[in-house]
């Protein structure tokens, strides 16, 4: 990675890692079998050919130093949820910004039970444990401000995004989702002890499966081009960790939160829709309330909404 277009001789390499060049060559093998790009053979040397489009700890760290997350990234090929991953990690004593990221999920999870579809390097598959000194009833607030950051990070790479934010946790582009966001906690009745985001952000899908299609897009779909993800990801910790620094540092900044949420989310005030939950209702949108929930005018009078699915009618 230190030098992505020369050509290094297999002893060296072996020299550097400790090891033989057969252990050298069976790792290139294994690096090329996970896409990596890397021309050469035991004699000649090796080169790398493409700076790989990989959530390297090594590509993330310099684009990201001086947030909470430098330092912490740990990257796997496969995993089965990375949102298990921090809460094992957290549970055991992982710090505050530890960041959890997969090229690929085979149990990725979202919220209500549902499954993430998590497809090989063409996704975000991010978690990343936060330890707040927020009473349990503000996590919430925290999770919408999540959606913002990843809202931010896209309009970051590309200003004509249009991003939409449905409640609680979905963005949409031209009215269907890229990313959802699921946020799991372990507390006590007033007290926070750790904080998991999981941030699932589908950027160079082609296709999805036949269940998600008329409902799911992804940023190359939407925009026409291949994204990189290195350059999202880092620009989501970033905004995540702007998001989060001034969110416990001045806890008066929940109501920024919400009103940027609602002024984002075309959905947040005066649309019809039909709400799955309790049984289902409908009724008209009308903003936040002050802990973040979804305030819904009926016929019976104002409901707020808890965790159900919001539909447009
Ligand atoms: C949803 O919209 O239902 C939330 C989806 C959240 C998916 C992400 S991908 C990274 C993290 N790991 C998981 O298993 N889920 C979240």
């Amino acid at each position: 990675m230190n030098y992505p277009t020369v050509v290094i001789s297999g002893t060296k390499l072996a020299q550097e890692i400790g090891s033989t060049r057969s252990e050298v060559w069976r790792l290139v093998q294994q690096l090329r079998t996970l896409g990596v790009e890397i021309a050469g053979h035991p004699s000649s040397g090796y080169q790398l050919t493409a700076v790989p489009d990989l959530l390297l700890p090594e590509l993330l760290e310099p684009l990201v130093r001086g947030t909470i997350f430098s330092g912490h990234i740990f990257h796997y090929y496969r995993a089965g949820s990375t949102n298990t991953l921090a809460l094992e990690a957290a549970g055991v004593g992982a710090p505050e910004g530890s960041v959890f990221l997969a090229e690929q999920q085979t149990g990725g999870r979202g919220r209500g039970n549902h499954q993430w579809h998590s497809a090989e390097s063409v996704g975000i598959y991010c978690s990343v444990i936060l330890r707040p000194q927020l009473p349990p009833s503000d996590v919430l607030v925290l999770s919408l401000a999540a959606g913002l950051a990843v809202q931010s990070a896209v309009r970051e790479l590309d200003s004509s995004a249009q991003v939409d934010l449905k409640w609680p946790n979905d963005l949409l582009i031209d009215g269907k989702k890229f990313c959802g966001i699921l946020t799991e906690m372990n507390a006590e009745a007033t007290r926070v002890r750790h904080i998991v985001v999981g941030i699932g952000i589908n950027v160079n899908h082609t296709s999805f499966p036949e269940d998600l299609r008329q409902s799911a897009t992804s940023l190359r779909l939407a925009t026409g081009r291949q994204w990189s993800r290195v350059d999202l990801c880092a620009a989501l910790l970033k905004s995540l960790d702007r998001e989060y620094r001034s969110l416990v540092q001045s806890p008066d900044r929940h109501s920024d939160i919400l009103r940027r949420f609602e002024e984002q989310s075309s959905m947040a005030r005066g649309k019809h829709v039909h709400i799955e939950e309790n049984g289902g209702f409908d009724g008209i949108t009308e903003g936040l309330d002050s802990r973040g929930f979804l305030r819904v005018r009926t016929t019976d009078g104002l409901r707020i909404v808890y965790s159900g699915t919001v539909r447009l009618k």
